[in-house]
């Protein structure tokens, strides 16, 4: 029996196979990324460098020697590499837990190939037990959470929480933003919800990864690695 930690571990070993030769590599936040990062050092002769997706994640690969470039002056960015809170099975994603969501998804905007990293707990066939995060800017922050109530339906309480820190100190992303994290959706629809959670005022971005979904998905399971496209 493999722990969720080894399965972690063979898919993002295996990610380093779409790594190509001499290019800019797109790195993503997390635990699972943590341990993509620690391959990639072992090839970091071979790429040119890392564009990343959080202050943790710059750090991380700067301690391994891995060189961090600034996504502006990036004109190719062939591969992004990232984890998934919830992928489904058309490839859409909930991300964020990490509180990573919004230069998340400007990174994965940019490149051509989204490879998502995962053990098959994440696997689902609907997106939302896992709640789904949104990054709004502080101040709006009580509007946007009347906003999404409003999407309870008859037996179903949509219910956000601001993200903590520790203790009373509220979690602050590396954008100076504060996070609400949405109980209770059940998403049928994860292109629609993204782009009309998107359009609520204050809110910076949401973490369903559904107009952008993953290319391809490395699932680390019992049984082995699966690749899914
Ligand atoms: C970071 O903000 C997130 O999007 C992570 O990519 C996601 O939460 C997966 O993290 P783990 O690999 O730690 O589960």
């Amino acid at each position: 029996m493999l722990t969720q930690d080894q399965m972690k571990l063979a898919a993002a070993t295996k990610a380093l196979e779409f790594i190509p030769d001499d290019a800019v590599i797109g790195v993503g936040t997390g635990s699972t990324v943590n341990l993509f990062i620690e391959q990639l050092a072992t090839i970091k002769h071979r790429v040119q460098g890392a564009v990343s997706s959080s202050e943790a994640t710059t750090a991380r690969l700067k301690a391994l020697g891995i060189p961090v470039l600034d996504l502006a002056v990036v004109d190719d960015l062939p591969v992004y590499v990232d984890g998934a809170d919830e992928v489904n099975h058309y490839l859409h994603m909930i991300k964020g837990g990490g509180g990573a969501l919004t230069r998340e998804k400007i990174v994965a905007a940019v490149a051509k190939e989204f490879i998502c990293i995962a053990d098959e707990t994440k696997y689902v066939t609907v997106l939302g037990e896992f709640p789904l995060p949104v990054e709004v800017v502080p101040m709006a922050r009580s509007y946007v959470a009347r906003q999404m109530e409003r999407l309870s339906k008859p037996g179903i309480r949509v219910h956000p929480e601001l993200r903590m820190a520790s203790g009373d100190k509220v979690f602050q992303t590396d954008n100076g933003n504060y996070i609400l994290d949405v109980h209770g959706l059940n998403i049928a629809e994860p292109v629609s919800l993204e782009t009309y959670i998107n359009q609520i005022a204050g809110v910076v971005t949401n973490g369903l990864f559904a107009q952008r979904r993953a290319d391809v998905l490395i699932l680390g399971t019992q049984h082995g690695v699966e690749v899914k496209r």
